[in-house]
């Protein structure tokens, strides 16, 4: 492998910004489009310094180039659900394919486990078969519909499209 898994931390909140926005440009199915992000690297920071310990923010650096991949995990923040997970994932266009994903996986259940986490969730758009297709892999079950919740262009002249609920049980 060519680089290594990170816990990011609040020092990192600039390089991170940076990749996301990156990945923003480059995927039809980030909740956010290229250019809608607003956060700045101050703002990042500050909410990598308060996720709790039940939450975590994995990236995979490669030496010389930076973060090409994340795999995010937000724990609940009450007591009736700190065992539960909400996922998100992202991986550089040029970087895909490689099994990068995969690592970050394998480091997000040793995570997930260390920080009493019992269940991970997550919504996919169907449309989206690689990712739905990883997340079957993985050993995630569909567990119903999310009706008309997405929006391809972020406007009204097109159908809203449908996403997976799915969840995995650590
Ligand atoms: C889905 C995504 C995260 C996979 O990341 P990646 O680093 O390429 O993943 P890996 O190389 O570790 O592969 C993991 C699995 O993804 C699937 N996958 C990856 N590339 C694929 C491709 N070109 N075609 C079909 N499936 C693919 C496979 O199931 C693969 O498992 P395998 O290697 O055992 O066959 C990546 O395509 C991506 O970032 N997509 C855009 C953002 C996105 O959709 N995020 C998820 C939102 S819910």
């Amino acid at each position: 492998m060519l680089g290594e898994v990170v816990k990011v931390s609040p020092e990192q909140s600039q390089r991170l910004l940076d990749f996301l926005c990156q990945l923003d440009d480059q995927s039809e199915y980030m909740l956010y489009r290229p250019g809608e992000r607003k956060a700045n690297g101050h703002d990042l920071r500050g909410h990598i310094r308060c996720l709790r310990c039940n939450s975590a923010i994995l990236a995979y650096r490669v030496p010389d180039v930076g973060f090409v991949s994340y795999l995010a995990l937000y724990g609940g923040r009450q007591a009736r659900d700190k065992h539960v997970a909400t996922l998100s994932c992202g991986t550089l266009k040029d970087w895909r394919s490689r099994g990068i994903m995969h690592s970050l996986w394998q480091a997000g259940k040793e995570f997930a486990i260390a920080a009493g986490l019992t269940r991970i969730e997550l919504t996919v758009v169907m449309a989206n078969v690689e990712a739905v297709q990883m997340y079957s892999k993985w050993g995630f079950e569909f567990e119903g519909v999310r009706r008309a919740s997405w929006s391809q262009s972020g406007t009204k002249n097109e159908p809203f499209q449908n996403e997976w609920w799915m969840s995995y049980g650590v």
